[in-house]
This record gives structure tokens, sequence and C-alpha cells, in this order.
């Protein structure tokens, strides 16, 4: 039974201030025990008060980014036991921003995925296919590219997490269609189970792309997806509540 993850990703958004008020009142809408699994991922300098206001709460905290190395001359850059030490537990990997924006590429990205999985934590590899790339048909041999390159140095899943975020829903507020959300999901979990046996049935795929309250039960209802990577909606904490309820089996 995989639990479904439900992510707040804030991009480069909120202050300590607004995001403290933030986490206030999440915390006032999130029950003890909630069916899904909530994370909130704020940016670097945001994570040491987020860690505060989410401590002995049921919300995990998560990051953006990270660099493969574990320490070293990379001015500008922030490691994974530096990440540990705040109570990080997600860490997005390969996020189509960093990609398109910050020129990262697949053997970067399977770089970072091993060493937040070698510390314990657990990698969001996020994958997904441009309008051009769909409309060529190429969206899968896209995807399994990435799927390949981003674990190339993954053993087992372990706490593995992958993102289906096609880059033309990013943002867009035109989300992929369900059915192709679906489809493209049914395919990654083939591709983890050949990957990794049976345990590659047990990782957690979500989607992302334009997920928003209204129509966030149309993919979280999927069969293959186990949760949402959310953008825009996820900034106000009761519109990304209720999409986390949406998630709930
Ligand atoms: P969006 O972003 O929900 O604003 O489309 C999703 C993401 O980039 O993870």
């Amino acid at each position: 039974m995989r639990v479904p993850l439900v992510a707040a990703n804030w991009k480069m958004h909120k202050t300590a201030r607004e995001a403290r008020a933030y986490l206030e009142r999440l915390l006032a809408l999130v029950p003890r025990e909630p069916k899904v699994e909530l994370a909130v991922l704020p940016s670097f300098p945001l994570l040491p008060e987020a860690a505060r206001a989410l401590r002995g709460s049921p919300v995990r905290l998560g990051a953006q980014n990270v660099h493969p190395e574990p320490a070293g001359a990379y001015t500008g850059e922030v490691s994974v036991s530096q990440l540990a030490e705040l109570g990080v537990r997600y860490v997005l990997c390969g996020h189509s921003e960093r990609r398109k924006l910050f020129g990262e590429d697949d053997g970067f990205i399977g770089r970072k995925v091993r060493a937040v999985a070698g510390a314990g934590l657990a990698p969001v590899l996020c994958v997904g296919e441009t309008l051009e790339e769909r409309k060529a048909g190429r969206a899968w041999e896209v995807v399994a590219r990435q799927l390949a390159g981003g674990l190339a140095h993954l053993d087992e899943p372990g706490a593995l997490v992958v993102a289906y975020e096609p880059v033309w829903a990013i943002g867009t507020g035109v989300p992929a269609h369900p059915a192709d959300a679906q489809e493209m999901a049914a395919r990654i979990r083939a591709w983890l189970r050949e990957r990794f046996g049976p345990p590659g049935e047990a990782v957690r795929i979500q989607y992302g792309g334009s997920v928003k309250p209204e129509n966030a039960r149309e993919f979280l209802r999927l069969p293959d997806l186990d949760g949402a990577l959310v953008g825009g909606a996820s900034l106000d904490p009761d519109a990304f509540w209720a999409i986390a309820q949406a998630a709930e089996r």
C-alpha cells in the first residue's frame, strides 16, 4: 500500500515571516494523523524556521535542490548533510526548472540522487517531456532517458519518489490530461519494476503541473499516481490542504 505524498514546492517564494504564518495556518488544518503524507519544500534560508515550526507535526520538510558532493569549494551550493541536519526528508532532484534554467543534465542529477539516497534521505526525481517532445511522439523516450540517468547509481529504490511533471503543464494553468498522466505513470511503474524488481512496486509516483484544488481529484484517483508535486497552488495553505484531502483514499 503506497501512502500518497502531496508536496508543496514553494520555489523562490516567501520570506521567513510569510513562511511562519503559512505553516501556522497549515498546522491548524492538518489533523494529527493525516491519511496522506504532506511535505513542504521551502527555499534554503527558510528551512531552519520551517523545521522549528514543523517539529512534532505530521508535516515533513523537504528541499528543492542539493549539490552531489559531500563538501568542498562549491560557492553558493548546499550539501546533503547540511539538509539532513535540519531534518529534511525529501529532496527534489532534477526539477525541470533546474534542468532548463540552470543546465542540469541527467549525469549530474543522477549524482544528486545517489548523494541524497546515500544519506538516508528521500530523493524526488523529477521527469517530464516538453510540448515539442510530446507532439513528436517522443514523450516516453525522454522520460525513460531521464529515469535511466537519474537512477543510474541506485541499486535499490529505498525511499525514492518519482515526480512526473510534463514541462508544458508546469506553471501554465494547463494540466496534463489525466489519461495521459496515468499512461505515463503506468509506464514509469513498469520501468521501475523492471529496474528494481518487486521493490520498484513500492515507489511513489507523483503528478505535477498545474495541480489545483479543482482538478486534484482527477489525478489523485488514478491507479498509478500516488500524490502530487504542487507549485503555484501550494503557496496558499488552504488550497494546499484541499489538494492533500483529494489524495485521501
Ligand atoms: P505548478 O508547479 O503547480 O505551479 O504547475 C509544479 C512544479 O513545478 O512542481
